[in-house]
């Protein structure tokens, strides 16, 4: 038992200590357009019109914006706030990969896209892939069992304009369930 024991020990510490680069999956971001194929009528749940109408779509236009700006020059940074990974980083996808890992269709401007809570979804596009949540998710698809799992990397108190975060009352203006029956 003993042995073993420490053999399992081994091999988790052999784990930990490779680079974590030589496990990174190289998926593509496809962009919301690509998404949106299979995602945008009635009765497959209109997830492209409710994403399109909420502020998430213009998360990387607010970057853009003088008053982004000024909040990243008060904290310190000398870059333009849609320039800033700093901010990038809860505004946008995609400005932290290869650009070979861009789709034709991905844009930046979009914002919090599909991809950014859903994964890059170079792999599991697919038909015959999203019919099944187990092979989504081998393919790189991010389901967790826990909603509120989605939000709270973005919506915390580092952001510069956080102002405290109600999952139930924020997660009604989002949500974009596939009808039942
Ligand atoms: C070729 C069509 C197609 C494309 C393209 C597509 N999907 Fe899907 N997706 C489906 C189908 C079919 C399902 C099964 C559920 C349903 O009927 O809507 C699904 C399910 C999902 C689910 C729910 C998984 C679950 O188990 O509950 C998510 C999340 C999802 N897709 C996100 C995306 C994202 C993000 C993209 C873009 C990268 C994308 N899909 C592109 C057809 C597609
Ligand atoms: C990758 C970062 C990120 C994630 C993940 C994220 N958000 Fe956001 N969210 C933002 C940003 C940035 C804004 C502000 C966009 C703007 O004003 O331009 C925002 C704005 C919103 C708004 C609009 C605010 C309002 O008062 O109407 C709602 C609602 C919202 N998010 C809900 C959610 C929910 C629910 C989740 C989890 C399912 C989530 N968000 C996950 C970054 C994120
Ligand atoms: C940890 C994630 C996170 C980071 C980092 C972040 N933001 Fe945001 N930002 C958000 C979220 C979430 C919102 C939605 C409102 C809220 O809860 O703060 C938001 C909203 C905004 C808004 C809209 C103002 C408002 O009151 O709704 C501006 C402007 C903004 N951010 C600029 C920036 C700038 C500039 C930076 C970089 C210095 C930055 N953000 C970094 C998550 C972030
Ligand atoms: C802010 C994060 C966020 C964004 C942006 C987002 N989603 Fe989702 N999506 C979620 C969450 C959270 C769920 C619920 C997962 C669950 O039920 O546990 C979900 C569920 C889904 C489902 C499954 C619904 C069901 O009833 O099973 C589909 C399909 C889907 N999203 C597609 C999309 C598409 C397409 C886009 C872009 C147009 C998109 N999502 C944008 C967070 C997001």
């Amino acid at each position: 038992m003993k042995k073993l024991f420490f053999v399992v020990v081994l091999v988790v510490a052999a784990y930990l200590v490779m680079p974590s680069t030589s496990y990174a999956q190289p998926y593509g971001y496809e962009g919301t357009q690509v998404c949106a194929m299979c995602h945008k009528t009635e009765k497959q749940g209109q997830q492209l019109k409710i994403w399109q109408e909420s502020l998430h779509a213009k998360a990387f236009k607010t970057l853009q914006t003088p008053e982004a700006d000024k909040i990243a020059a008060e904290k310190g940074f000398s870059t333009k706030a849609a320039e800033t990974k700093d901010c990038l980083k809860c505004h946008a996808s995609g400005y932290d990969v290869d650009k070979k890992l861009l789709g034709s269709k991905f844009k930046i401007e979009d914002g919090i896209q599909c991809e950014t809570c859903h994964g890059p979804g170079s792999a599991y596009k697919p038909m015959a892939v999203m019919k099944s949540r187990e092979e989504s998710i081998k393919k790189g698809m991010v389901f967790y069992e826990d909603k509120t799992k989605y939000c709270t990397d973005c919506h915390n108190s580092e952001s510069p304009t956080f102002k405290g975060f109600n999952f139930e009352e924020m997660y009604k203006k989002i949500e974009h369930n596939v009808p039942k029956g």
